[in-house]
């Protein structure tokens, strides 16, 4: 089981997904098998087969995590109206489109319609819940719950409150996220993109100009990733890496040593946008590299790999 895990449990309470796509049907699986009771909420009309079928899978790479197997049976339910399947709600996770106007207009629904206790979470990848709360009687009751994908696997959930969030409603979802596993840290301060995303961001734009400048193809550029920062960083994050680095003068002595030319570096990295010969390139690297196989095998090859890191490790806890 992943993360840093605590005595109470949400066993036996309400949650309601809105959206149950990628990030909602994952979310779906590691709730059921905590012993909630989940509604999910989206307009699809063939949700419950493509939903199902995601919930399924996640369950079973769920058992291989060390979750006891169980049936959830009438845990599960579908719900296409908002108000109504929120009207019960413990706890509401949002997974739905990532449109700013959507999702303050669905808030301002959700608000009025989800009991007064219930905790309201956002799964957003990028936008700050002081943006979504915009139309909200009480900004204060919003705060971001965001997952890094596939929320059934990967340990970390970044709690990010707005200024307006309120203590009680912050530290109610981090030890609720905390329950169930994962490993919940609270930005000090609320900022766009928040901090796993941001970081991939900055890593993901140099991996497109080392490719579209022809340094290294794209999967060669995986296989750069896969066999050095990957294995490093899945057990010393940069910061205790460089410590290392640094030898018995740790970090401080790195800096000392080291600091001049990274620094240097920072200015030769590139810059990249998806224009039409960036994305025709990546898309001729992609199809060649990986199109011969399905997307459900490349996906759980994936899933079959970090269970095994995850477990490798020990269950993974926070440094901090
Ligand atoms: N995909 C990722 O890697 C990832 C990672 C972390 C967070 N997120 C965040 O999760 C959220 C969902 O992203 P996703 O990738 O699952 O998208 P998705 O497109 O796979 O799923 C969105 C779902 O919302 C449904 N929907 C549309 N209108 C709706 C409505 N009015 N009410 C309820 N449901 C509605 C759609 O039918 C769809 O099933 C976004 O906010 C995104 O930023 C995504």
């Amino acid at each position: 089981m992943t993360g840093v895990t605590s005595n109470n449990t949400p066993a036996g309470k309400t949650v309601a997904i809105i959206g149950g796509g990628v990030i909602g049907a994952s979310w779906a699986a590691l709730f059921l098998v905590n012993g909630l009771k989940v509604i999910i909420s989206d307009p699809d009309p063939d949700i419950a087969a493509k939903a199902g079928a995601t919930i399924d899978a996640a369950l079973h790479s769920l058992v291989a995590l060390g979750y006891a197997a169980q049936e959830y049976g009438t845990r599960l339910s579908f719900e296409q109206d908002n108000r109504l399947a929120v009207a019960a709600a413990d706890f509401v996770q949002e997974c739905a489109p990532e449109r700013v106007e959507f999702k303050q207009a669905l808030w301002q629904a959700i608000e009025a319609a989800a009991p007064a206790h219930a905790l309201l979470l956002s799964s957003s990848s990028s936008i700050p819940a002081s943006v979504q709360a915009a139309k909200m009687a009480d900004p204060g009751r919003l705060v971001i719950g965001h997952p890094f994908n596939p929320p059934h696997l990967m340990p970390l959930l970044e709690v990010v409150p707005s200024p307006q969030t309120s203590d009680t409603v912050t530290a109610r979802a981090r030890a609720f996220y905390r329950d169930i596993g994962k490993v919940a840290l609270v930005l000090r301060k609320e900022i766009s993109g928040f901090v796993a995303n941001r970081l991939q961001a900055a890593i993901f734009q140099e991996s497109v100009y080392l490719v579209a400048q022809g340094v290294v193809t794209l999967d060669e550029l995986d296989d750069v990733v896969t066999s050095s920062l990957g294995i490093r960083w899945a057990t010393s994050g940069p910061f205790l890496s460089f410590h290392l680095g640094g030898g018995p003068g740790g970090l401080t002595h790195f800096i000392d040593h080291l600091g001049p030319p990274l620094e240097q570096s920072w200015a030769t990295l590139g810059k990249a946008a998806f224009d039409a010969p960036t994305k025709a390139l990546l898309a001729e690297q992609v199809a060649r590299s990986y199109g011969t196989e399905a997307f459900s095998a490349l996906a759980e090859t994936r899933d079959a790999k970090e269970i095994a890191v995850i477990n490798g490790l020990g269950g993974v806890t926070s440094q901090s």
